[in-house]
Formats: structure tokens, sequence, C-alpha cells
């Protein structure tokens, strides 16, 4: 078998599966006596007929059905390999539309750093929005993948948690509650509370959270960012409910706590999501397989931004006082 070439296989693969030298010839442009030779020499490999010829008609043997599988297989096989080239060159200078929920600028811009670092090529755009924002650029089709706190119920996706998102409740250090252990929600919804603008994807988690215990919080203040919200909380207007990657890196040094609230941290998922039935494109799919490692990613870069002895995405259950450099 070792002598027999790619062009024996493809003739007889060809044959077997269109039963007929004369198709096969025609199939492959070739003389009816090439493809015979062919054949003829491939069987001299094989040391076994590989057809059985009955009338007309020509068939199988058993020799010949074991190595039609294997054509199949290894055809199967280049066809992956030529696939697999073809993303590559693709990677070279292919581009890649993402829009991401605001609170995803804590950790998105720096996962795409990371990914440009290593496909060089790649054009990048990132858009930066809040969830009902976004989620009318996944209905228009308007960027290749989308990165949001919770997948859209009302619209056809395919959609992937990726990464840990915990809901944090925060104070401003010198708070009362800040010492207490296991606070209830109760005792937080008598606090004035400071809430993200409507259309806010971290807003609709927090209002479910209190409709669950039947509580509603005492909102004081509507803030159209995560930013205005924690220097609020650290003016002393109130308390509020974020995503613990609002705290990495840029938090405000020793001036936030995050209280110890029962239940809390609420354990959310970031996903990410493309309408369903999209061809992605090959950048595209790069990116996913490099959101598959995000969180190894991210504790990686955190933990050598941080100069405290934690990190601050990493997930931890008891309450810490944030000072982040
Ligand atoms: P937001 O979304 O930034 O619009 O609040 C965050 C989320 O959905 O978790």
């Amino acid at each position: 078998m070792r002598h027999s070439t790619l062009r024996q296989l493809e003739v007889f693969e060809s044959i077997a599966r269109l039963g007929s030298f004369t198709r096969a010839a025609e199939e492959l442009c070739l003389a009816q006596p090439t493809v015979s030779i062919q054949i003829k020499k491939l069987t001299g490999e094989v040391g076994l007929p590989l057809f059985e010829q009955i009338g007309k008609k020509i068939y199988l043997t058993d020799a010949g059905r074991k190595l039609y599988q294997t054509c199949s297989d290894v055809f199967e096989h280049f066809a992956h390999f030529e696939t697999t080239i073809a993303d590559m060159k693709g990677l070279k200078a292919g581009k890649l539309k993402l829009a991401v929920v605001t609170t995803a600028k804590y950790f998105a811009p720096r996962l795409l750093g990371m990914f440009c670092r290593q496909y060089p090529g790649v054009d990048v755009s990132l858009k930066v929005t809040n969830r009902e924002r976004l989620l009318e650029r996944l209905i228009n089709n308007q960027d290749d993948l989308y990165i949001l706190g919770q997948p859209p119920k009302e619209i056809d996706t395919v959609a992937q948690a990726f990464l840990e998102n915990p809901l944090v409740v925060l104070a401003p250090i010198d708070h009362p509650l800040v010492n207490k252990k296991k606070v209830t929600l109760k005792r937080i919804a008598e606090e004035p509370f400071l809430s993200r603008e409507l259309g806010s994807g971290t807003r609709i988690a927090i209002e479910r959270i209190f409709s669950e215990q039947g509580l509603q919080p005492k909102t004081r203040m509507e803030l159209g960012s995560n930013e205005a919200i924690k220097q609020a909380v650290i003016g002393g207007l109130g308390i509020s409910i974020l995503s613990r990657h609002t705290l990495a890196l840029d938090a405000p040094m020793g001036q936030l706590a995050v209280l110890d609230v029962q239940d809390f941290p609420i354990n959310r998922q970031w996903y990410y999501a493309y309408l369903s039935g999209k061809k992605i494109s090959v950048v595209a799919e790069a990116f996913l397989s490099y959101l598959k490692q995000a969180p190894k990613h991210l504790t990686d870069l955190s933990c050598h931004h941080a100069e405290v002895g934690h990190c601050p995405l990493i997930h931890e259950n008891k309450p810490s006082i944030i000072s982040i450099k």
C-alpha cells in the first residue's frame, strides 16, 4: 500500500461512489485506459481484488469496501486540513466587530488586546453600550459577536456563558454595615440605593433579586454609568449593587467596601451571543475559542496589576475592602 498514490485512491473512490469506470473517468477528466491502469496498480498494491464485475455492473469486494471506508476517512481529514489552512489565512487579515454591554468594558478591551497580540493582522472594533442598545444591534445583525450579562429570551440566539460575573453590594468605607456579618437584603432595601439607568442589564438583574424577595430598593438616584455610581457611593449618596468587575484596576483606592450580604455575591455569568443561523467568520470563531480561556487570561492580567494580595476578578465569598492600585 505504501506505493499507492493519492491519485490512485481518488480514482478508486470515484469508481466506488459512481459504480462505473466510465463515469469516474469523466468526473476526473481522465481517459478510461488511464483509470484502468491506476486501478490495476492499486489492486497490485493491495494484493486483493477491489471490484467484482457481474454482467455490466461492478461491485466492491470486501477489501474494496474496507478501502472505500479508508478513503472516505482520508479525504475527510484532508478536507478538514484544507479548511484549517483557509482559516489560518483568514486570521492574517480578518476583521472582528464586537459589541459589549457597558459593564463588560472592564475586561473586554483587555481580552481584545491580548487577542490582537496573538493575531496582529486582525482588525478589531469594539462598541460599548447598555443592554437595550446592544439588543437592538443584535437584532439588526450589526456586529460579529456580542457580550452581555444574560442571553436575551426574546431573540433566537446562540449563547454561551464563558466567565463569572458576580454581583456585590457596595458601600462607602465608613458605612455602619461595613463590619456586619450576613446582612439581610431587607436591611439593604432600607438604605438609599443608587441605580443604573433604564435599559441596563445590571439594573434588570437587581430588580429581579429584590422582587424575588418581595422587596424594592429605595432608589435615591439613577446614574448612567458604573463609574458614576462608584463615585456617588464614595460620596455617601447611597449604596449600590454592581458587578465585581467594576472594581477591577481602576477602583478608587480603599474608599469602597463590599458588604457581607446574605446570598451575595450573586453568581451571574457573562455570555457571548450571536443570532441563530448566522454564519460566523473565521476570526469570530477564533475569538470564541479564545474566550473559553477568558478566566485564565484575566486572572493572569489582574494579578499583574493588583498591588495587594488578591486579584479583584477572582471570586471571593468573604466580604472585602477594596484596595487596589
Ligand atoms: P449593563 O449590562 O452594563 O447594561 O448594566 C450588564 C449586564 O447585563 O450584566
